[in-house]
């Protein structure tokens, strides 16, 4: 298990995180575009965002977990794991493993009977590193 460096803590996304740099740490993934404050606090409670917090008090590592409920599987539930963001000069420190540490640990204690995510050829060495193993591949269609 992986601690935290020293003087940081992980928690659940607060409405004050908007202002700490967390729409910033995302934009390592992709274009995040003009969220409005709006925006950020229309979140649904089936959504888990947590963040890593420096000890100056920014936002430098965040993922969430999307907690979709099937109709398969005895109506069972299936996590997604979305948006794992760690800040460029924040990477190697082991806080990406933290984040999915954290994530899958919310998805079994809601009851998830398995926790999924897509993820680029890259990054299958870190997922292997966090527990997970390859299965099936990934379909995207555009509008
Ligand atoms: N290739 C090989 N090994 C890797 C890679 C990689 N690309 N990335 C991490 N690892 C290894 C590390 O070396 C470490 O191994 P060790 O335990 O043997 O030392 C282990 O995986 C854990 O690495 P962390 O230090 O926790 O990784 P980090 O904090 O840098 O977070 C992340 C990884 C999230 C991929 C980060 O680099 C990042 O934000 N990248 C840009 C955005 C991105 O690609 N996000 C993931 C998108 S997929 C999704 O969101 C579902």
């Amino acid at each position: 298990q992986a601690a935290l460096p020293k003087g940081h803590t992980i928690r659940p996304l607060s409405s004050e995180d908007y202002e700490k740099g967390f729409l910033n740490v995302l934009s390592v993934l992709t274009v995040v575009g003009d969220i409005s404050k709006a925006q950020f606090l229309a979140h649904s409670h089936e959504y888990f965002t947590i963040v890593i917090v420096s000890p100056e008090n920014r936002i430098i590592g965040a993922g969430t977990i999307f907690i979709e409920r099937k109709f398969i599987h005895n109506n069972g539930l299936v996590g997604h794991i979305e948006d794992i963001a760690v800040d460029k000069n924040q990477q190697g420190k082991k806080l990406g493993l933290r984040i999915i540490q954290a994530l899958k640990y919310i998805g079994a204690k809601t009851g998830c009977y398995k926790v999924i995510l897509d993820c680029s050829e890259e990054n299958i060495p870190f997922y292997k590193k966090c527990g997970f193993t390859q299965k099936e591949y990934e379909m995207a269609w555009y509008t």
